[in-house]
């Protein structure tokens, strides 16, 4: 027997946006680590982040990462960019189109830093940006950062290199992998267009 979404629109986007809101909570989901996208005309670049939130309502992903991370420069440039995810059981691949805003020091990282945990801090509190070459290996932190000995006030310093990215999502590309047949969909978010597609 196929799934609800298996023809209907509406079945679909309630999948897509439930395995969405699932990621941002549940480790064990694959939509928790997608990849994101961005670049200019000539140097498009791949990364995986880890999916911070997810509202349907506001047509919102977000993610976090650090200031001085080269896809900010990007970014500001050219907030055009993509995600992808793909449920190895579900057999769902999801591509959104986005566009993003880059927040820094306001009231958006404000809120999000708050929820952070210890653990994250730590990627924030690196000495040099993300990116910058070193003449030996290294976690770029110094060694008591390194074995966690930091207190969470301490921590704090890592708060003026945390950045909140949101996407907003311009349109979804749904594909569903199934031995009755393929399915695949296309929805505009801007112009609330459903479209099927040949998978
Ligand atoms: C499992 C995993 C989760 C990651 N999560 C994030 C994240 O949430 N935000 C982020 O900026 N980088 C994250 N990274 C690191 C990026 O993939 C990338 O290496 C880093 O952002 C530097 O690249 P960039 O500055 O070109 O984007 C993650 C990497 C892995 C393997």
């Amino acid at each position: 027997m196929q799934p609800a979404y298996y023809e209907d629109f509406k079945e679909i986007k309630k999948k897509i946006w439930s395995m969405l809101d699932d990621a941002v909570t549940n480790r064990n989901s694959q939509f928790r680590i997608p990849i994101f996208v961005c670049g200019d005309q000539s140097d498009f670049d791949g990364r995986i982040v880890v999916l911070r939130k997810s509202d349907q309502q506001n047509r919102l992903v977000q993610f976090h990462s650090d200031i001085r991370s080269d896809k900010i420069e990007k970014l500001k440039k050219n907030p055009n960019a993509a995600m992808l995810f793909y449920d190895k059981e579900e057999k769902i691949q999801v591509r959104l189109k986005v566009e993003c805003t880059v927040n820094h020091n306001n009231d958006v990282t404000k809120e999000s830093w708050s929820k952070t945990q210890h653990i994250s801090r730590k990627c924030y509190l690196v000495d040099n940006g993300p990116g910058t070459e070193s003449d030996i290996p290294t976690s770029g932190l110094k060694p008591e950062l390194d074995n966690f000995e930091f207190t969470m006030e301490q921590s704090e310093e890592g708060y003026k290199n945390f950045t909140v990215i949101q996407c907003k999502v311009k349109s979804i590309e749904w594909l569903y992998l199934a031995a009755k047949g393929h399915r695949r969909a296309r929805f505009d978010l801007k112009t609330n267009k459903d479209t099927w597609l040949v998978p």
